[in-house]
């Protein structure tokens, strides 16, 4: 078994466990582990450079917002967008519940329609149907092919000009298809409805150009890009942020308060209240870095040997039950017939390799595999073929146990 290996000369201390040997971590769409780069950036954002942005009159505030602004500017960049049109949020989560609750609630209304898919995280379902109740938009569900992509052949079908949005996963948390985003695109754009990407398993294992895809909003949260917990992106057109109403108010998303009247901050301020995730902020701008200085393609192809490795392994154990399609990015989910993924994660966990076992908070797709749960083995940077190994020891080991 072999599989392209990526320079990997980044410390770990996640990786270690407390005797020294390796933790076989292969949980990283669940959350990536931080490479030291991360840890120190926050650090000293957190010690010796630590101050509050935008509001001192004082050097080492104005060097704190400086560093912050650079943190927007290097998210920014790995997407391809404007620094503008970056909003900091806490996560991809809220980042789908702004443009809910601020562009759909503005720009929606009964008799509309959106279009997600059967393999969308609950982040991208609930905040949508939070949203038809309050304006009675309806949502339909684009079915998937059989190896489990986003069927856009059924999305085409589908489409119509009451649909005003489409928003899908880029790259699925439990199966790893990736989408055809330019397709889905000019299949949204050919009835005028805006786009709206879930990014967050791909932002770290794909090269994304927002511009060049011509998207309208992708959202993305840092701590799976291997950098903090506590913060994320939204990223949307320009015009698009700039005619959204404002969502929480508060500190720093103003222009003028009197008690009459408030005047609110151009965006993506408009959308930031209060005193912002300053540390998060640098540590998601050192992630960045650490990732683009390892090199997206590098981190695809290291992701894409490993899946090829785990499924040809995982193959060969009779019991084994494999979701998704052969060539998923960086995340395969299986089934050990006889065993609850919680059973297998749980003997996993005692031979040192830690995968997430459950519904990967997506019930309807697993209704429609017709599981109540799989275990899922994710890779990142770190990943190499040892941890594979370990995987198909654990799951044996398993199987003796179950008989
Ligand atoms: C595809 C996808 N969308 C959205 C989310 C939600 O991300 P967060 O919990 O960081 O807001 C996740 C996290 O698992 C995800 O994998």
């Amino acid at each position: 078994m072999t599989t392209a290996t990526l320079a990997r000369d980044a410390i770990w201390p996640g990786l270690v466990n407390p005797e020294g040997s390796r933790w076989h971590y292969l949980d990283t769409a669940a959350t990536a582990q931080k490479p030291q780069v991360v840890i120190d950036a926050m650090i000293r954002a957190l010690g010796s450079d630590y101050a509050t942005v935008h509001r001192g009159v004082y050097a080492r505030s104005a060097d704190m917002t400086l560093a912050f602004e650079a943190a927007r500017r290097k998210v920014a960049g790995l997407i391809g967008g404007d620094e503008g049109e970056i909003v900091f949020t806490r996560g991809a989560t809220e980042a789908i519940n702004l443009v809910a609750q601020t562009w759909g609630q503005a720009n929606l209304k009964a008799g509309d329609r959106i279009l997600i898919s059967t393999l969308e995280h609950h982040a991208n379902i609930v905040p949508w149907q939070m949203l038809r109740e309050r304006t009675g938009v309806a949502i339909d569900v684009c079915p998937l092919t059989d190896d489990g992509r986003i069927d856009l052949d059924a999305a085409e079908r589908m489409l119509t000009p009451a649909h005003r949005l489409v928003a899908l996963a880029h790259v699925s948390n439990v199966l790893g298809s990736v989408l055809d985003a330019p397709c889905a695109v000019a299949l949204a754009r050919s009835v005028g409805a805006k786009i709206l990407l879930d990014g967050c398993q791909s932002v770290a294992r794909l090269r994304v150009d927002v511009k060049a895809l011509d998207a309208d909003f992708y959202v993305f949260s840092a701590h799976k890009l291997y950098g903090p917990t506590g913060i994320g992106a939204l990223w949307a057109k320009a015009e698009i942020l700039d005619a959204m109403p404002p969502w929480q108010g508060g500190g720093a998303m103003i222009d003028r308060v009197t008690f009459e009247r408030t005047t609110y901050a151009p965006a993506p301020q408009r959308f930031e209240a209060g005193t912002p995730a300053i540390v998060e902020a640098i540590g998601f701008g050192a992630a960045v870095d650490f990732v683009t200085g390892q090199g997206l393609d590098a981190i695809h192809a290291h992701e894409c040997a490993l899946v090829q490795a785990a499924r040809e392994a995982l193959r060969g154990i009779n019991a084994v039950r494999l979701f998704g399609p052969e060539d998923s990015a960086g995340i395969v989910s299986f089934a050990l017939e006889g065993v609850h993924p919680h059973d297998l994660g749980t003997i996993l966990d005692e031979e040192g390799v830690a995968i997430r076992a459950g519904h990967h908070c997506a019930q309807p797709l697993m209704a429609h595999l017709g599981v109540p749960a799989t275990a899922r083995a994710s890779f990142g940077i770190y990943s190499d073929e040892s941890d594979i190994a370990a995987l198909v020891r654990g799951i044996e080991r398993t199987r003796r146990i179950f008989g």
